[in-house]
């Protein structure tokens, strides 16, 4: 009876240790979301809890202190530097939809609130900068964004009768759910709820654009297949892929189908680290993830699961590079160029330029007489690249708009300091000239101008005026003075200073440089501006803005924008800005040039992040060139807005196969 009674015990003891173990040491919030983590990993369809996120997150209790320092960096970052902050405070014009906002003051205001978590004043900031609707303008506190949110579903929106509506676009759990339209979305119609969402990204001053955003599509990966975006890509910013924790543990869908059948489901957000890095309590997660601690190594855990691949009918594919795509249509006249970035693949920036051109010359051997020029989910880049492809295709007008940026007591000063370091008032570096070692072939000479053109061009500081001259003489600035020259403006009810506007003294001699060293290497080609047209969705941005407008503008290139929402008009690019610059560039850029170590400045200069955030903000703003005779107020591009002549829907079969589309588009927009 007494031993019986002993195993007994000895069993509920063991139940008891085998019960707590998991949680034995790691007994803080982040500590239950780190087991429950362990368990995930081995099997990448688990999903970790959204309370146990969500619990994790808010266990950091708010610090005043680290509250005040952070505010204060991103403060004088913008108060030195960033070239919208006055502008920022206008009302939009007609046809774009953001906040008018004093940035400063809004920070300063997040201070007095109570707040009790890290986690709810760092969302705060989050949500403030992006109610901007300037995509250059960003603050990721890293604590926060190292999850990715899955519904492991994705939504588009056609346009089918005269009716708009939301349907499933693809499911990796319920196939049957594909095509059917979703009326609500927990409980609400589905529009309003992909609205609300899309109003609260960053992306455009165009809801419409915002609103193609939140939903998914097709896009070209470097392979040159056609995959799902985005998710694959690694870009999360839709309704159903997200970066940021959802409100609700999960979303409820309610469907109609195929003869009218209805169904409704609920489905869980599935959830997974994209960082592998390891965490045992809050104390770790916070020194790994939340505080800025250069010596950690961050390693991917991102799945790498092989995309489906969708088939185009309408088209075959006669040149790659990795941002380009170049195709003939089944109608055997129209070529199509897919962009889907302007960053140069490492950089190697010559050799895309040559890549780039190989494909229009496949295009022109293949007697393609019509061009379509598809610019959609574009994020840009390269601002050289950019002008290259419209000088490929508009050899005879000048590419670039004119810029200024902000001048402040802090810009002022890197602007004395940089330029007083510069070599480049009269010279250029010729150690970066490359010997000329291959004379074999008329293509190797041109890249050898290439190359050494870009080398010897690159400037090492933004803040260095003699990398900059004036449009008005076409001379480079010859003192500081002359580039910060006097020009105030009022915008946003702040009287602001302003330089001079100015271009880059060399990128858009980069071009013409190659063409008189190589001669008759550069092809003319035939097609003029009505052979072509530009499709985008809207999000076509920065460096690609800069291609479409300016085609657009001064070559009368017509636009055809898809999406958005019915019967409103939708803008054919966004965030054409001028230059966008991280935090820690700036950083390093003020410390070559002096300003860290001088005394004198220590008031004005942003002090580093103590949490890790990633920064960036927007330092040059770029001109209209329809006002280039009437610079003072008007026409900064990013915040004129400019919808697209003609407009086009989605169906179930252009969603998927955008030969159909570009063949609709060269049909009724290109005869
Ligand atoms: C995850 O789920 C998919 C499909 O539901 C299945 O094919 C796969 O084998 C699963 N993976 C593991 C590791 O269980
Ligand atoms: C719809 O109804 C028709 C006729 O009742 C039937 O033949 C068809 O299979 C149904 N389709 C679906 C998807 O249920
Ligand atoms: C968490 O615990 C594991 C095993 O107990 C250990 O290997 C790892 O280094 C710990 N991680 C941290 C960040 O302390
Ligand atoms: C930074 O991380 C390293 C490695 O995890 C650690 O040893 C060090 O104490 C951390 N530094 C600070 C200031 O927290
Ligand atoms: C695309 O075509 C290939 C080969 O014809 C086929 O195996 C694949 O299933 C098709 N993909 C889709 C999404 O239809
Ligand atoms: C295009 O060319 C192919 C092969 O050369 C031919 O089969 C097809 O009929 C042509 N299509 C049109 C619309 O002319
Ligand atoms: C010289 O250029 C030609 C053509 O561009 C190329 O085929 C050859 O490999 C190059 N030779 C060297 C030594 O780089
Ligand atoms: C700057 O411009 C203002 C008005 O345009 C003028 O009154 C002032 O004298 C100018 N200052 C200099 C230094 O040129
Ligand atoms: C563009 O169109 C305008 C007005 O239609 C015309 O004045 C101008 O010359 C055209 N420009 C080009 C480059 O075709
Ligand atoms: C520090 O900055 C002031 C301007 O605020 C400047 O006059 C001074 O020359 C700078 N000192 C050094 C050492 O660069």
């Amino acid at each position: 009876m007494k031993s019986t009674l002993n195993i007994l015990y000895i069993l509920i003891f063991a139940l008891i240790a085998f019960l707590l173990d998991p949680c034995d040491a790691n007994d803080d919030a982040c500590g239950i979301l780190a087991n429950n983590l362990k368990r995930s990993n081995k099997d990448p369809n688990i999903s970790v809890k959204h309370s146990d996120v969500q619990a994790c997150f808010e266990s950091f209790p708010y610090d005043k202190n680290l509250a005040e320092k952070t505010i204060e960096t991103l403060k004088k970052t913008l108060q030195g530097f960033y070239v919208f902050l006055s502008e920022a405070k206008e009302q939009p014009r007609q046809g774009f939809s953001f906040t008018a906002i004093d940035l400063v003051k809004e920070l300063d205001s997040l201070l007095s609130n109570n707040y009790k978590t890290d986690y709810q004043f760092m969302t705060d900031i989050a949500s403030l900068i992006s109610e901007t609707k300037d995509a250059h303008l960003s603050f990721y506190p890293f604590c926060y964004f190292i999850f990715t949110y899955n519904q492991q579903l994705s939504l588009y929106s056609t346009v089918i009768n005269d009716k708009q509506v939301i349907n499933i676009f693809a499911d990796e759990i319920d196939k049957n759910t594909i095509d059917c339209e979703v009326t609500h979305i927990d409980g609400r119609p589905s529009i309003e709820v992909i609205k609300e969402f899309a109003d609260t990204l960053s992306i455009s001053k165009d809801s419409g654009v915002r609103f193609n955003f939140a939903l998914s599509g097709v896009t070209f990966n470097k392979n040159g297949d056609l995959i799902e975006s985005p998710g694959i890509n690694k870009l999360p910013g839709s309704f159903t892929f997200r970066q940021q924790l959802p409100k609700q543990s999960s979303v409820e869908y309610s469907l109609k189908c195929a003869n009218d059948t209805s169904k409704k489901f609920t489905r869980e957000w599935k959830i997974r680290p994209e960082l592998s890095n390891t965490f045992n309590t809050s104390k770790d997660y916070w020194n790994t993830f939340c505080l800025l601690n250069d010596s950690i190594v961050f390693t991917s855990n991102a799945e790498t699961v092989a995309p489906k691949i969708y088939n185009m009918s309408e088209c075959k594919m006669v040149y790659k590079t990795t941002i380009a795509k170049f195709f003939i249509l089944s109608d055997n006249k129209t070529g199509v160029v897919v962009l889907t970035s302007v960053f140069p693949p490492d950089s190697y920036f010559v050799n895309e330029m040559f890549e780039i051109q190989n494909g229009f010359n496949s295009l022109e051997k293949e007697g393609v007489k019509k061009l379509v020029l598809d610019f959609s989910g574009n994020w840009g880049g390269s601002v050289e690249l950019a002008f290259f492809i419209v000088y490929l295709l508009f050899p005879e007008t000048d590419p670039s708009f004119n810029l200024d940026m902000v001048v402040t007591e802090l810009s002022r000063e890197a602007f004395f300091q940089a330029t007083s370091q510069s070599v480049h008032e009269d010279f250029v570096d010729t150690s970066l000239i490359f010997p000329f070692v291959n004379i074999s072939s008329k293509e190797s000479i041109a890249r050898w101008a290439a190359e050494t053109a870009y080398r010897v061009t690159t400037i090492s500081s933004v803040f260095d005026i003699f990398s900059y001259k004036n449009p008005a003489t076409n001379d480079h600035f010859h003192t500081v003075e002359e580039f910060i020259g006097n020009n105030t403006y009022l915008r946003g009810g702040t009287s602001t200073r302003y330089t001079s506007k100015f271009v880059n003294r060399y990128s858009e001699r980069l071009s013409i440089f190659i063409q008189l060293l190589s001669g008759y290497f550069f092809n003319m080609y035939e097609w003029k501006s009505d052979d072509m047209i530009i499709l985008t969705d809207g999000f076509c941005g920065s460096s690609c803005s800069l291609i479409a407008q300016r085609m657009a503008l001064n070559n009368n290139v017509s636009t055809v924008a898809v999406g958005g929402y019915k019967d409103t008009p939708l803008s054919y690019s966004s965030f054409p800005a001028g230059q966008v610059l991280k935090f820690e560039e700036l950083i390093s850029q003020l410390d070559a040039a002096g300003l860290l170590q001088n005394e004198t400045l220590a008031d004005l200069i942003p002090p580093l992040f103590l949490i890790r955030a990633l920064f960036g903000f927007t330092l040059k703003e770029n001109y209209d060139v329809v006002n280039k005779d009437n610079l003072n107020q008007e026409g900064v591009l990013e915040f004129t807005y400019k919808p697209a002549e003609h407009r086009f829907y989605l169906d179930e079969i252009s969603a998927r196969d955008p030969s159909v589309l570009w063949l609709k588009v060269a049909k009724e927009l290109l005869n």
